[in-house]
């Protein structure tokens, strides 16, 4: 059995549910340019970096633009996106999380932040959960996104902890290959149509506790 050292945790979808700020962002930058964007569009665009998501929304809508109009876009949808992130409280914290988090610390588990997005410092100031994480490596931090295993993978080494004792916690397909390829355990959020090669699918984490962190 696999004593856990680490926990490793994504922060969208995981933590709290800033989709559904990405989504308004993304669909008020959609229509100005012409065309609409749907809720099941945006769950193309989870896990997925600032960069992608825009030229995944750019190829919905048909368009094609050069490098510097794309850039233009990605940091007018981030100025959008930031003013409802600054909005955010304590309360946006999803249900069990600090339940959960308070427990790890209680039990000597590390806890780190592994994110693609470059607004987390921000997010976590906001929901007040800064001083829970030892060590918090986000989009400003790597430069190969996930499916890619260098967010987790600096992560456990800013722990000082191998692989084979983290485990991560994600939402996305694309973190759960990342968490893989780290050779580390996963634990996925959502439903299990949706996320394969997890060690186990759960729907969130009220129902979690540090007994369910025993791998073989
Ligand atoms: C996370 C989210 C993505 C987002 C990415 C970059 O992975 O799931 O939807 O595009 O972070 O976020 P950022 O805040 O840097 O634009
Ligand atoms: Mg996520």
């Amino acid at each position: 059995m696999t004593q856990i050292k680490a926990c490793l945790f994504d922060l969208d979808g995981v933590v709290v549910d800033t989709a559904k700020y990405h989504f308004i962002a993304w669909k008020e930058l959609a229509n100005e340019l012409g065309f609409d964007f749907t809720e099941a569009d945006n769950e193309r665009l989870k896990g997925v970096s600032r960069v992608r998501s825009l030229e995944i929304l750019l190829e919905i809508g048909g368009i094609e633009l050069d490098e510097e109009r794309k850039e233009q876009l990605a940091a007018q949808k981030n100025e959008n996106y930031v003013s409802y992130i600054r909005k955010m409280k304590p309360d946006e914290i999803l249900p069990g999380v600090e339940d959960f988090l308070n427990q790890l610390r209680k039990n000597g588990i590390l806890i780190a932040l592994g994110s693609a997005s470059k607004n987390a410092p921000l997010i976590l100031k906001q929901i007040g959960l800064t001083h829970m994480f030892d060590a918090i490596i986000d989009g400003n931090s790597v430069s190969k996104a996930k499916p890619d295993p260098e967010v987790f993978l600096k992560g456990a080494e800013a722990l000082n902890v191998k692989p084979t004792d983290c485990v991560v916690f994600e939402d996305a397909q694309a973190g759960i290959e990342a968490a893989r390829n780290a050779g580390m355990h996963v634990i996925g959020i959502g439903h299990p149509d949706n996320l394969k090669n997890a060690d186990f699918v759960m729907p969130g984490f009220e129902d979690m506790n540090i007994d369910k962190l025993n791998f073989n």
